[in-house]
């Protein structure tokens, strides 16, 4: 992850090799995403006229995919399985846990597809089977 601090500038010289990709406003979000470790609020109206589409075209793709933030990273990313398989094997009481302890760094997912080791937990980008409060503090930052 990138620790760039977002600039205009900064932001037109990523999107400039981009100018001829077909269907640019996603790649363009990712590269900005990939750059600052968000999509600046300021990146909305910069595409849109870089790629000459409505800023409603670029905010429907900000909002469309959830993987896209338009704040700066948390220090930890935990995402919660909360399905049905999960749910029978303590996920809703091991969120309860996890949001007191790290509040608003857990996120509830629907299945990693990681149903037999239930409860999954997703940290940082590492998936965790037969999590436990102690497996998810052993990976934290
Ligand atoms: S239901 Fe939790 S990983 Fe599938």
């Amino acid at each position: 992850m990138s620790t760039a601090t977002w600039s205009k500038d900064h932001a037109l010289a990523l999107l400039e090799p981009l100018r001829h990709e077909p269907g640019p406003v996603l790649i363009a979000l990712q590269a900005l995403q990939a750059e600052f470790g968000y999509v600046h609020v300021e990146a909305v109206a910069l595409v849109a006229t870089f790629f000459n589409v409505s800023r409603a075209d670029v905010h429907g793709v900000l909002t469309f995919y959830h993987d896209l933030r338009t704040t700066p990273p948390l220090a930890n990313a935990i995402h919660i399985c909360v399905a049905e398989a999960c749910q029978a094997v303590g996920s809703r009481d091991l969120e309860k846990a996890l949001k007191n302890q790290y509040k608003d760094q857990v996120t509830d997912a629907y299945c990693f597809g990681n149903c037999a080791l239930g409860p999954a937990v997703m940290v940082n980008g590492k998936l965790i089977g037969r999590a436990t409060a102690a497996k998810i503090a052993a990976v934290i930052r």
